[in-house]
């Protein structure tokens, strides 16, 4: 019978990943911690109407991408493509934004019917951050630089790009969007076939074609900055300000608008040339009209997700993974003889008992001491723990280091957690 695979674009994270994953994972929460968020968690699947209805109907997302179904009930249903109108459909639905404020951060894997490649996938996996009930700039400066801190302590702060721009406010992107259409509408036999189709529903998402000839005919089309009202200008400079006070780079990118519908005022993306068509590792931005788009009481918000993926795609390129990401054992043990194996257990949960942090996997299948020391040291533990009758006799155990030329020494099993304190 022919093998099941996986579903095309959805990848199993196997053993020798996941401990790359667990570092980027760790390392960001314990960063989101000393900038006071919290975390939330929301379900995979959510009414298909909470993704049209924010992330907007003419995008490329809600028009060919999201995996939609009918449950059993008849409702149509919508495996996340995003986290942003869940997290706020949540904190809407459980009062979370009334006179309140909230920082929010959530991970986890959103799905998109796209083409398959390198850094793009089916099922992928965000870190998002999400925080409500502040106007700004501020907070938009704050969780930029949270950023920038997060790819200096990956090692990536030379390797990323910061894009930013203003969509400014709704009533300056109306004016704009005629003022386009005007400079477009003569052209539209010119245009690419996506772009005249956005032509009557989302001209602004064409100054974003990736079609070069597109690109060239947007060379004289009018600039969004200059319908940016004095409101949202302000906003932008300020903005501008911090970040050049807290040193952190950044190109203001004028055609930089994203591909879903709710931004405004700030944009952002942290791009990489190391990953080649796929180099957005970091978006987001301000998005004050949702919540009220979505049935809450006015509330202001931003916020931006990271692709997972591409981020570990880009540590293991440069090597930049810690060494220490990826070995998981710190004692192995050993046991052959008879009655052994008992004992081995013994010490095993001795240690265990001992210290919770400590990483001791038992030796299981028997074999001789030489072939069960070959699986010790295949399995990057620093130290092997031997037992053999002799051991067994006298209680004691042999300790012996895997990693350096230290000569193995044997000790009475009680003094073993306080030698090991020493060395782990
Ligand atoms: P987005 O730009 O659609 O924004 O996605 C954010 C990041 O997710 C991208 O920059 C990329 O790193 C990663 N990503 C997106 N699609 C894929 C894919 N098919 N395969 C692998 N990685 C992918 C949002 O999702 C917004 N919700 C961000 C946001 C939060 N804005 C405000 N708050």
């Amino acid at each position: 019978m022919a093998r099941i695979q996986a579903v095309r674009g959805m990848n199993d994270i196997l053993p020798a990943d996941t401990p790359a994953w667990r570092y980027l994972e760790d390392t960001s929460k314990q960063l989101f911690a000393q900038y006071g968020l919290e975390e939330i968690r929301t379900p995979i699947v959510e009414s298909t109407d909470l993704f049209k209805r924010s992330i907007g109907e003419v995008t490329d997302i809600v028009e060919k991408e999201m995996y939609t179904f009918e449950d059993r009930n008849g409702d149509s249903l919508t495996l996340r493509p995003e986290g942003t109108a869940s997290v706020v459909r949540a904190c809407e639905e459980h009062g979370l934004l009334y006179n309140q404020t909230q920082r929010l951060f959530y991970t986890g894997p959103m799905f998109r019917h796209e083409r398959p490649q390198k850094g793009r996938y089916r099922q992928f996996h965000q870190i998002g951050v999400e925080c409500f009930g502040f106007n700004g700039p501020d907070v938009d400066a704050e969780l930029i630089v949270m950023t920038y801190r997060l790819w200096q302590r990956l090692g990536l702060a030379d390797q990323v790009r910061l894009q930013i721009n203003s969509l400014g406010t709704a009533a300056c992107r109306d004016t704009f969007r005629s003022a386009l259409l005007e400079f477009l509408r003569p052209l539209k036999d010119q245009l690419d076939e996506d772009s005249q189709r956005r032509l009557d529903t989302n001209p602004l998402r064409i100054l974003d074609s990736k079609n070069p000839h597109t690109q060239s005919l947007l060379a004289d089309a009018p600039r969004f900055e200059d319908f940016l009202s004095e409101e949202s200008k302000a906003h932008f400079d300020s903005l501008c300000r911090t970040l050049d006070a807290q040193a952190v780079p950044y190109e203001i990118n004028p055609r930089l608008v994203r591909g879903l519908d709710y931004y405004c005022l700030t944009v952002f993306e942290w791009v990489t040339d190391a990953l080649g068509a796929q180099g957005t590792v970091c978006a987001g931005g301000r998005y004050d009209g949702l919540v009220e788009q979505l049935g809450g009481k006015a509330c202001p918000a931003v916020g931006f997700a990271m692709g997972i993926e591409r981020l570990i795609l880009l540590l293991q390129s440069l090597n930049l993974l810690p060494e220490t990401v990826g070995n998981n054992v710190d004692i192995y043990i050993v046991a052959a003889g008879a009655g052994t194996e008992g004992y081995a257990l013994e010490v095993a949960e001795a240690l265990r008992a001992a210290s919770p942090s400590i990483r001791v996997r038992l030796h299981h299948g028997g074999g001789s001491f030489k072939s069960q020391l070959k699986k010790a040291d295949k399995s990057g533990a620093v130290h092997a723990l031997i037992i053999g009758e002799g051991e067994l006799a006298d209680r004691r155990v042999t300790l012996k280091s895997l990693r350096s030329d230290a000569a193995q020494e044997t000790l009475a099993f009680e003094a073993l957690p306080g030698k090991l304190n020493g060395l782990i």
